[in-house]
């Protein structure tokens, strides 16, 4: 017997009928979005491995030990994208974008890719719903989609949420604070792990994330960044507070989140879960504001804001059986004889052609076996056709929740069965 073929560790294939719970939280989002005014890109999932040594940061977790990248066969380093912030900023420069549209509002959903320790809600290639939205450096604009995301959550019906933001401030407010913060770790500097020993010279505010030493009283006690923001940050966070205090959104300030990523500038957000089947995965969504970005990468000077959902983790907390999400058949036709076949599969070609879910039994089984089927798949409506039904044109039609039986032309049978 040939060998069998596992998938690659950290990436999973997706099966109905979770497939279809899956599509259905992305539909909800992709709805949402859109009625925010936030239109889909395409990017591609290869990229330059450049883009994220500089989008990203080349002192991050992600791009020192996290990404997928390879030579192709002339040799240029590629990477497999491990988010896609850094792609859309690099479309929108590439095409100009901004040029045309003073703001512009994306959303994206598809693979990234990211060499993890797998664990449940944490997988080396996830998917990501996400939005970008550039040319605006309005605070509203920060409380807007925490906003939409909160709505989000109403729709797709998943409680026990807690919004976090901070302000990691500008440019000009980090080097103060990372002094203070050098300051405060350098003397415990022993008891940190080899990585932050290291992040002390060359990125010191990864410290605070740190999986290992994030949690210990030296780091817990640090100076909180919020102390070291100039006016103008200190104005643009408390104008985001307000803003979400209007729309009704409860937000806790947490002084210590800092993200995983060096584009962020001022506002930053999680959406935490609390419930209990995520562990520490328990991040359903992170954004925030990356003013800085499109500049660094050769773009106009470009205020941006933006997140990203992990869709696995927000659908493992979506309340739900998967098969409550798979389309039940609006019709079964289960059909005697050879002439009954025939008449069935054109039938059943015309009423999917008019937006019908039709099934068809294609094996050689009985009517029994049929409808033995029809019933396992939940069919709404069975129609049986027999030679006597065909000589007048006609089907048995049963209501399946119903147990009524009615004699219909098929001709009418569309409009009989049609979902409201
Ligand atoms: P991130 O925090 O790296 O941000 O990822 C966003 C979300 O993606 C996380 O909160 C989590 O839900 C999900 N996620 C990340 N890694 C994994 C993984 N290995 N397995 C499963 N889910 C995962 C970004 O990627 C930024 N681009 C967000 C953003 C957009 N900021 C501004 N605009």
């Amino acid at each position: 017997m040939a060998r069998t073929l596992q998938s690659v560790k950290g990436m999973n294939d997706l099966l109905p009928p979770d497939s279809a719970k899956t599509r259905s939280y992305e539909r909800a989002c992709r709805d949402l979005f859109e009625l925010y005014g936030y239109r889909e890109i395409r990017t591609p999932i290869l990229e330059p491995t450049e883009l994220f040594l500089r989008g990203v940061g080349d002192t991050t977790d992600i791009v020192e030990k996290q990404m997928y990248t390879f030579d192709d066969l002339k040799g240029r380093s590629m990477t497999m994208r491990p988010e896609m912030t850094a792609s859309c900023v690099r479309s929108y420069i590439q095409h100009a974008v901004g040029k045309r549209e003073p703001v512009t509002r994306w959303y994206y959903a598809g693979p990234m890719f990211r060499y993890e320790r797998v664990q449940a809600g944490r997988y080396r290639q996830f998917w990501q719903i996400g939005v970008e939205a550039l040319g605006s450096p309005e605070p509203s604009v920060d409380a807007e989609q925490i906003a939409m995301l909160v709505q989000l959550y109403g729709k797709v019906d998943i409680g026990g949420l807690e919004v976090q933001i901070n302000s990691v401030g500008g440019p000009e407010d980090r080097p103060r604070f990372l002094a203070a913060l050098v300051e405060h770790l350098r003397p415990a500097a022993e008891s940190l792990c080899a990585d932050c020993k290291r992040r002390l010279d060359k990125n010191p505010l990864r410290v605070l994330d740190c999986k290992i030493d994030g949690d210990k009283d030296v780091v817990r006690a640090a100076p909180s960044i919020l102390d070291f923001l100039s006016d103008e940050s200190t104005a643009h966070f408390e104008a985001v507070q307000a803003n979400l205090a209007d729309a009704g959104v409860e937000a806790v300030v947490n002084p210590r989140m800092v993200r995983g990523l060096d584009y962020y500038t001022a506002t930053v957000f999680e959406i935490i879960s609390h419930s209990n089947n995520l562990g520490a995965q328990a991040t359903l969504v992170a954004g925030g504001r990356y003013d800085g970005l499109v500049e660094s990468l050769g773009g106009p000077p470009t205020p941006a804001v933006g997140f990203a959902i992990g869709v696995e983790r927000n659908v493992m907390c979506m309340p739900g059986e998967p098969a409550s999400f798979d389309r039940v058949p609006d019709l079964f036709i289960a059909a005697l004889g050879d002439a009954a076949r025939a008449r069935a599969t054109t039938l059943a070609y015309q009423l999917r052609g008019d937006g019908i879910y039709v099934e068809l039994e294609h094996r050689p089984v009985g009517l029994k076996g049929q409808l033995k089927r029809a019933n396992k798949i939940n069919a709404r409506y069975v129609a049986v056709i027999g030679d006597n039904e065909l000589a007048d044109n006609a089907a048995n039609l049963k209501d399946m929740a119903a147990s009524t039986e009615i004699r219909v032309a098929l001709d009418d049978l569309a409009a009989a069965v049609r979902p409201d």
